[in-house]
């Protein structure tokens, strides 16, 4: 009989990327994918270490499954760094595997199977690096993929456990990347999402470092153009997430010249205080951050920027916080992700006192969100009446009538009765309300039909995505 695996996705994108491979892998090793854990024959819970809360959630959603009779597997951030002492606290846990290790998940489940004892696989690939690429395959492309261009991590950062589980900063070759592109383009894909913890410090394993004397320069943008030159038929190209530091004049240039770049781009700031920045060692200022976001507008007027930002850091007094929100509405984010700090293994930050009591961390994050809010909500009104091109990726809900897109400024859009409208399909709506994080559009004309290779589901929404 066929095995059944469930797969829970906790985190970022880059997890949702590694679950979508992880699908693939099993799937040609045999197993149906099913939505629930229940009726599981085995369950993969892919973690996420970035704050205590969501390696909370990982702990519970194991505990839960500790008596049903499955192959548990705990993938991602939080197996790589536990490893072992994960089966020594809990036992019922079959297979830990890394980030770097998920290609060996088959061969792992399949011994487990038989009965093998537990098996733990935590080791970087720094040597020679593997990338876990899409598989396309008639009907098994969204209208959106992503694309890894780069993993680990080479920053610092005080708060981030990220270089301690993702590891060093590793890249693939721009040739390879636009052969992948190339081929979901082919495939059906209208948009590609380039990924990278620092998306922007990819440099070209095939290209000689020259490039990169020059301070303007650097070889992102290149891999950009390379891009828009070699897959024409790319509709929407984006990238997430960049770090300010490598936001070099040629990337501003790249928005000025590519139009399959979209409006909008998310670039995490965490905080508006320099002394903050300083002891998160971001290695920019704000006035430096301002500026280049600045220059990104000039190229592209029409661009939309969010943010990530991190509320409580160490030392953080109410005036530093001020500076926060002052900056928010400075550059008037259309979107933000807001974190209480949290003290995390095996990072610098930990030799800082953490001296903000949760309940300030809590008034902070709310106060962030009352200002982050108003912009999304002055954001989405301005857009009532216009004219929008929304990229179709599916029905808003499962079986819902409803179809959901983006815009190319990244705004959500539903447009209510448009059963027939298939996921890929490029179209021109007219804004008729705003909603608190979404508009809803009537429905004008189909800019370019749906691949008929296109998956009709939406795949971020088909798979369950625990945010933390
Ligand atoms: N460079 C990555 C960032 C990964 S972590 C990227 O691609 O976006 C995502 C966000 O989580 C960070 O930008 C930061 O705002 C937040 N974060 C990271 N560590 C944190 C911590 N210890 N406490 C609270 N928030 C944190
Ligand atoms: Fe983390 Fe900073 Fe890298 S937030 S992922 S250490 S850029």
């Amino acid at each position: 009989m066929t095995k059944r695996l469930a797969l829970v996705t906790f985190g970022c994108q880059m997890n949702v990327h590694d679950s979508q491979r992880i699908e693939e892998l099993m799937l040609a090793a045999g197993y149906e994918i099913i939505a629930d854990v229940e009726g599981a024959d085995v369950v993969i819970l892919n973690t996420c270490s970035v704050r205590e809360k969501a390696e909370q959630k990982l702990r519970s959603e194991a505990g839960r499954l500790k008596k049903a009779d499955v192959i548990l597997v705990v993938a991602g951030c939080v197996a790589q760094q536990e490893g072992e002492r994960l089966i020594k606290s809990m036992p019922y846990i079959d297979i830990v595997v890394g980030p770097d290790n998920l290609a060996e998940l088959p061969a792992l489940v399949r011994d487990a199977e038989l009965g093998a004892t537990p098996a733990v696989r935590t080791v970087f690939d720094v040597e020679d690096p593997r990338f876990l690429t899409n598989q396309v395959r008639e009907g098994g492309v969204g209208a959106s993929a992503y694309v890894t261009v780069m993993k680990g991590c080479n920053e610092r950062c005080s708060f981030c456990i990220v270089p301690h589980t993702r590891g060093p900063e590793r890249y693939r070759s721009a040739r390879d990347i636009v052969h992948e592109v190339r081929a979901l383009v082919d495939g059906g894909a209208r948009e590609v999402v380039l990924l990278g913890q620092t998306v922007n410090s990819f440099m070209d394993p095939e290209t000689p470092a020259e490039i990169d004397r020059d301070p303007d320069e650097s070889q992102f943008p290149a891999l950009l153009r390379r891009i828009a030159e070699e897959a024409p038929a790319l509709d929407r190209l984006r990238y997430t997430s960049p770090h300010p530091r490598h936001l070099t004049a040629s990337l501003v240039r790249a928005h000025a010249d590519l139009a399959v770049l979209a409006d909008h781009v998310h670039m995490p700031v965490q905080s508006g205080s320099d002394r903050m920045l300083k002891r998160m060692i971001r290695r920019y200022t704000r006035e430096e951050y301002v500026s280049r976001v600045d220059a990104l507008r000039t190229a592209r007027p029409s661009l939309t920027m969010s943010t990530d930002i991190i509320v409580g850091f160490p030392g953080e007094t109410a005036a530093d916080f001020e500076l926060t929100l002052s900056l928010v509405r400075e550059v008037g984010f259309s979107a933000l992700y807001g974190f209480k700090y949290s003290p995390r293994p095996f990072t610098p930050a930990l030799r800082l006192e953490d001296d903000v009591s949760n309940e300030e961390k809590q008034t902070r994050l709310l106060a962030l969100f009352e200002v982050s809010d108003a912009l999304t909500r002055a954001n989405l009104a301005s857009m009532v009446g216009t004219r929008v091109e929304v990229l179709i990726e599916g029905p808003s809900r499962p079986g819902a009538s409803t179809r959901v897109g983006r815009t190319r400024r990244n705004e959500i859009v539903h447009l209510p009765g448009t059963v027939g409208l298939d996921a890929g399909a490029v179209v021109v709506a007219e804004v008729a309300r705003a909603n608190k994080h979404s508009v809803e559009g009537r429905l004008e004309s189909i800019k370019l039909p749906a691949s008929a290779k296109v998956m009709q589901t939406h795949r971020r929404v088909a798979l369950p995505v625990v945010q933390a």
